[in-house]
């Protein structure tokens, strides 16, 4: 009897069916969607790199064909404030390192560097050198930056000045701190200003709140300042912490996460600034295992539309050292699974999505979405069933029932993201698919087969089921 009423209660617990009114126009807490929302970082000195793999230009193209809009590149990270830029050097990037899988502790820069950058095809943020105090070197690329890059949408002075320390080269002996780093970000800005434009992305911040540096740097430097960037990884693998992947992916997990930088970016808007999350992604340090994992492509599909619905109006993936980057898209000869949730929640948001809302209050493991047209009219709804499946067990399903549609009866057509379990990985041969059998060849061109299934209205509604660790996108 008991073990009957258990059985029972599970039955229960798998047929419940969630119901779900879709608002016909966009209702309130709805925000407008970047074109470029989906945006990818790269670190600086293996940036020329990137530009001779043939998967950089496929994927990032995939991901422009579906929403009618190229993906922004912010080229910078660590090694930004280890470069020096030589005007008489003759290749993109010098250094020298001991292993492949190493990113140079320095290296020298020539303006071919910003021939690659001018020809991607999107907006291109450059982010140079403040660590190493060398203003009148980081002037000299940023000119050169400006002059031969038509695409050049902002320069960053300085990468994550929170880690910076009193024996930086920038903090001339005499400490650091998020003030002096406010003060120091001020007369860099004014001093360049006049030579570039009003062109800086400033704070760059990992740890430190950039609604500080917005409330204090004085009316001219933020009068230079276009664009505020913060960067965030919520789970970090260094100096060994441990990586959760249940954690990374849990819908609620991922909506408290994203709250913390809501207020940021209400203050930047305020002040007329795009509030961007700069650099991005999974897990700190190698990635803890959990960062090129299906999991993570969920993550990528939640945490991306949660982050705009707080306001971030775009968010820049970073990817690392080519062949030792754990929660990269792509690779030489990979397409890893992370950019399946790049690419599905693109489809998602379409050519056409101008509008996103969220459908579900962020308290469960199942988020429901929907995305509207410019004229505010809704075309599709995104159903994500976070709850962690790592094929121990059975494969729990969640029903979801639309209610409100515009049409009475007929059928819709749905498109599922699936893998046989979270912690799957392309890299692998795990069978991560889009429509049952679209995937991405090694260098990231579309291949195989996506089909959409059929899903019956009736009575202005329809439902849908989606197991445990997977995505389905429902056409209006
Ligand atoms: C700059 O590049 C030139 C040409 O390759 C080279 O001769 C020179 O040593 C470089 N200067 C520095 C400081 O690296
Ligand atoms: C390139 O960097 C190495 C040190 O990593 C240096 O020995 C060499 O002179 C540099 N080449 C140029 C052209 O600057
Ligand atoms: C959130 O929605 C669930 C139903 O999905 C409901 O049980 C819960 O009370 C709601 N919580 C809040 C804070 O509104
Ligand atoms: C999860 O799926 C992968 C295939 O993608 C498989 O290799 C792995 O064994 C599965 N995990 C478990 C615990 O069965």
């Amino acid at each position: 009897m008991a073990r009957f009423s258990v059985i029972l209660a599970t039955l229960v617990w798998l047929c419940h069916v969630r119901a779900v009114a879709v608002p016909s126009s966009p209702p309130s807490g709805a925000v407008s969607v970047d074109p470029s929302l989906v945006s990818i970082s790269i670190e600086f000195f293996a940036f020329p790199g990137y530009t001779q793999m043939s998967g950089t230009n496929n994927c990032l193209n995939n991901l422009a064909s579906l929403r009618n809009a190229q993906p922004a590149i912010r080229i910078g990270g660590t090694t930004q404030d280890r470069a020096t830029y030589n005007a008489s050097l003759a290749s993109a990037v010098n250094y020298t390192v001991s292993s492949p899988l190493d990113a140079p502790t320095s290296l020298t820069y020539g303006p071919s560097f910003f021939s690659l950058a001018s020809q991607m095809q999107g907006q291109v943020t450059v982010g140079l050198n403040r660590q190493l105090n060398n203003q009148a070197n980081s002037l000299s690329a940023a000119q050169r930056a400006k002059s031969s890059m038509g695409n050049l949408y902002a320069i960053e002075l300085g990468n994550e000045p929170d880690l910076y320390s009193s024996s930086s080269p920038i903090a001339s002996g005499t400490g650091w701190s998020n003030s002096i780093d406010i003060q120091n970000e001020a007369k860099w800005f004014t001093a360049l200003a006049p030579s570039l434009g009003n062109i800086f992305q400033g704070a760059v911040y990992l740890s430190w709140n950039t609604q500080t540096l917005i409330s204090s740097i004085g009316s001219a430097a933020l009068n230079t300042i276009k664009t505020i960037s913060r960067h965030s990884y919520p789970q970090s693998a260094c100096g060994g912490a441990s990586t959760n992947l249940p954690n990374l992916m849990s819908h609620s997990g991922i909506v408290s996460y994203v709250s913390q930088y809501k207020a940021e970016a209400t203050a930047a808007h305020n002040d007329g600034k795009k509030f961007f999350l700069g650099e991005t992604n999974s897990a700190t340090c190698g990635g803890g295992g959990i960062s090129p994992t299906f999991g993570a492509a969920l993550w990528i599909i939640d945490y991306v539309l949660q982050s705009a619905l707080i306001g971030a109006d775009r968010l820049y993936f970073h990817h690392g050292t080519i062949g030792n980057c754990a929660y990269c898209w792509w690779g030489q000869n990979n397409v890893y699974s992370p950019y399946y949730g790049a690419v599905f929640v693109s489809e998602f948001l379409g050519a056409d999505g101008a509008k996103i809302a969220a459908l579900d209050n962020g308290s469960s493991a199942i988020a429901t979405y929907a995305v509207y047209s410019s004229s505010n009219t809704p075309l599709r709804l995104l159903v994500l069933n976070s709850n962690y499946f790592d094929s121990t067990g059975s494969r729990s399903s969640a029903s979801v029932q639309f209610t409100g549609l515009a049409t009475a009866s007929g059928t819709k057509q749905a498109k599922r993201l699936t893998a046989p379990n979270a912690t799957s990985r392309t890299d692998q041969g795990a069978a991560v698919t889009i429509g049952g059998g679209g995937t991405f060849s090694s260098t990231c061109a579309r291949q195989g087969t996506e089909n959409t299934e059929s899903v019956a209205v009736g009575g202005n509604a329809l439902t849908v089921s989606v197991l445990a660790s997977e995505a389905l996108i429902v056409y209006l």
